[in-house]
């Protein structure tokens, strides 16, 4: 099975257990667009809040009902990807932000009562931080906040456009330090440095967030709970 296959997989799996008359918070990225598709298929009764423009946009043009979180605060479920999953020691851990879009993914995520993580098995690790670490930073203390990650033993890169056209900017107007390491081996507590560095205004640690992991390869799909 290719990677594609099984992101399709999964997002037809986390579709069908959506139920009509919930409220779905919609991720970001490839495999959360191949489920926003899917949902959109099945024309439920649903109102959905999404977590980046992209997924918005999407979700209007596919005849969804989509809100903002200031009219629907609080969500059923919450159902998006992740660049890393971490099953080790029974908890359920992530990182996330590889489209750029963690921080809205985080709020959207922490408004809903479940949160399922959908992915292909080649995001399964042992431990996080293979995937670069994506940091989101107020542009102007982008020459404070990198020696910052630096001292933690990180090698921030600045991440740019797909077109070299300049610095990445988020939909929230901030820029993305992508943070190299040799793995993060205590999650816990270098989620916590990271976030009293003054200027990162959120990091893609998701720590026990996802209630549920929907994880297909060549087995079909596997799940596990957080
Ligand atoms: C976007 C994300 C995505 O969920 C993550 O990058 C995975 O993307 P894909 O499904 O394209 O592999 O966090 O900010």
């Amino acid at each position: 099975m290719t990677q594609d296959e099984a992101k399709r997989l999964v997002a037809k799996r986390a579709a069908e257990l959506v139920e009509d008359g919930t409220v779905v918070g919609l991720g970001t990225g490839s495999t959360a667009t191949l489920f926003i598709r899917e949902l959109a298929a099945r024309k439920l009764k649903i109102r959905c809040v999404a977590s980046s423009d992209a997924s918005h946009e999407l979700g209007l043009s596919l005849g969804m009902e989509m809100h903002t979180l200031a009219e629907l605060p609080a969500l059923d479920v919450y159902i998006d990807g992740a660049d890393e999953v971490c099953v080790a020691g029974g908890g359920l851990n992530l990182i996330k932000g590889g489209g750029g879009a963690l921080l809205r993914e985080k709020i959207v995520a922490s408004a809903a009562r479940e949160f399922i993580v959908v992915a292909d098995s080649t995001k399964l690790v042992e431990v996080l931080g293979k995937f670069p670490l994506p940091v989101e930073i107020i542009q102007m203390a982008l020459p404070l906040v990198e020696p910052k990650l630096a001292e933690l033993g990180f090698t921030p890169r600045l991440r740019q456009k797909k077109d070299a056209s300049g610095p990445y900017v988020t939909d929230e107007g901030n820029y993305i330090l992508d943070c190299w390491s040799t793995g993060i081996a205590e999650p816990e507590s270098t989620a916590a440095e990271i976030r009293s560095i003054i200027g990162v205004v959120e990091h893609g640690l998701f720590l026990g967030m996802a209630t549920l992991a929907l994880v297909a390869g060549e087995d079909g799909v596997k799940e596990y709970r957080g």
